[in-house]
């Protein structure tokens, strides 16, 4: 069998073909095959499971786990606080980071900013632009206000040409920007097809593991919001951070989704400015729209992120509707949201199978935590009778099938952040009540959903 040729490998059961075929000859799977590069001169060809004993080599040494000695891993600090606190304290020599957002969002602005603050601390900072051409990066940086910045930087989208020049001046990080436009020779797959992402990805990652040098990923999302092509380049890489935010407000979320070496529920947060990314040091109050008076169908939730409670307002609209009533969720999950409906009617005797309901996280955040129930829920209901919730008020609380309200975690935190703000009355589960008061803030305290609905109408 000729070496040199480029075959088709099953992702379901490691079968081959020398052509693409919509069907594996092996196992019969539909679209499974992938282009994989050939293998080097003079390794045997692989089996059917990929590997070949003789190429493996000789053993490994084994260590005892106890007597290894357990390091923390060295770190340097971007520069950017924010970026640091998602990234665990900052970039870690060798590691791989991929970072996924829409287009737009700031992910070029945020990794220019980051490798010019690592250039000026002494490090080696080297971007490598797919997307632009180098006279479009130099504008974003006189717009940043980085014109004398010493980065490296280099047009260019062939695989192995950019893995040369790393290799040449073996820089601290390389901000790979996107890692869809980057192709190696070996495949004749498109660039940003599946096969290309994965080599390429494959073969810096390798890179990076032997060089010390951490490399950076940019990758594109889809409208689904799964970084576009491969889910395996989320388990190549150590760490997964996404971009989330409204690109019509100014305020962006970096998310921790996978973090090899740090807490993966911290997040960063910025302001996109004139000039640039600015961290937002105390974001907690920066998700309310600002309503003169209280408006039906608002309840704002504490919310905890990370380490941070923030506070984000909940908007629902409830409204005649068709036969085929709508619930549409934005920020927010929709299968929990059909949930909440359904526990509202049974335990609450608040029905609304006739009508649209819609939800929404004020600024582009995504809320996954089920703390957030109640505050929906109440958002719901206060747009179904069309009455307001008081001023100042708050609420969180997970609510279960059953109709009970579950405590969140750290309540008390919480509590105080909304009574800093100046919050005035929570609604929050028995739990969650503090044992002494908190000043400002009276607290209403429910076990259960239907309790919580009469607490409002007596508020009302
Ligand atoms: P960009 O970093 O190019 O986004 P991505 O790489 O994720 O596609 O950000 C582009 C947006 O940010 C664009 O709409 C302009 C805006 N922007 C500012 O508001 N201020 C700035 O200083 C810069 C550089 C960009
Ligand atoms: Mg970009």
């Amino acid at each position: 069998m000729a070496k040199d040729k480029t075959q088709y490998v099953c992702s379901e059961c490691g079968g081959t073909s020398p052509k693409w075929l919509g069907k594996c000859p092996s196992c019969g799977a539909w679209n499974t095959l992938v282009e994989q590069a050939p293998a080097a001169a003079g390794v045997p060809a692989q089996n059917r499971f990929g590997n070949t004993f003789a190429a493996l080599g000789g053993a490994s040494e084994l260590a005892v786990l106890a007597e290894i000695e357990a390091t923390d891993v060295a770190r340097t600090a971007t520069g950017l606080e924010e970026l640091d606190r998602v990234l665990g304290g900052g970039i870690v020599p060798g590691g791989v980071t991929l970072i996924g957002g829409d287009p737009g969002i700031g992910k070029s602005t945020l990794l220019l900013q980051a490798a010019d603050a690592l250039q000026n601390a002494g490090q080696i900072a080297l971007y490598v632009t797919g997307e632009e051409s180098g006279a479009q990066v130099a504008l974003r940086a006189h717009r940043l206000g980085l014109e004398r910045s010493q980065v490296q930087l280099m047009a260019e989208i062939q695989l192995e040409k950019i893995l040369a020049t790393l290799d040449t001046h073996r820089p601290a990080i390389a901000v790979i920007d996107s890692i869809q436009t980057v192709y190696s020779d070996q495949l004749t797959s498109a660039p940003g097809s599946v096969a290309q992402v994965r080599e390429c990805a494959a073969h810096l990652t390798r890179f990076a593991k032997a060089s010390g040098t951490a490399v950076v990923l940019v990758g594109h999302v889809t409208k689904e919001g799964a970084l576009a092509g491969p889910r395996v380049l989320e388990h190549m890489v150590d760490t997964v951070l996404y971009f989330e935010g409204d690109t019509h407000s100014s305020f962006r979320l970096v998310r921790a989704i996978k973090n090899r070496f740090g807490a993966v529920n911290e997040i960063g947060v910025f302001a996109m400015t004139e000039r640039g990314l600015r961290g937002v040091a105390n974001p907690s109050a920066i998700f309310l729209s600002q309503h003169a008076q209280p408006v039906p169908g608002s309840v704002v939730l504490v919310t905890l992120e990370g380490t941070r409670p923030m506070l984000v307002e909940i908007q629902a609209l409830v409204d005649d509707g068709g036969p085929s009533p709508r619930r549409l969720s934005v920020g927010l999950e929709r299968d929990r949201l059909a949930m909440l409906l359904a526990v509202l009617h049974r335990h609450a005797g608040v029905a609304s199978m006739d009508q649209d309901v819609f939800v929404n996280a004020v600024g582009g955040v995504r809320i996954t935590e089920p703390a957030a129930d109640l505050a929906v829920m109440l958002a719901i209901s206060s747009s179904l009778r069309g009455k307001a919730l008081p001023k100042g008020f708050v609420a969180f609380g997970e609510v279960g099938l059953a109709g009970e309200v579950r405590p969140a975690p750290r309540g008390q935190e919480r509590l105080r952040e909304a009574a800093k703000l100046g919050f005035s009355v929570a609604l929050v589960p028995k739990a969650n009540a503090p044992k002494k008061p908190i000043e400002g803030l009276t607290i209403h305290a429910i076990d259960r959903v239907d309790e919580a609905m009469a607490v409002v109408r007596q508020l009302d």
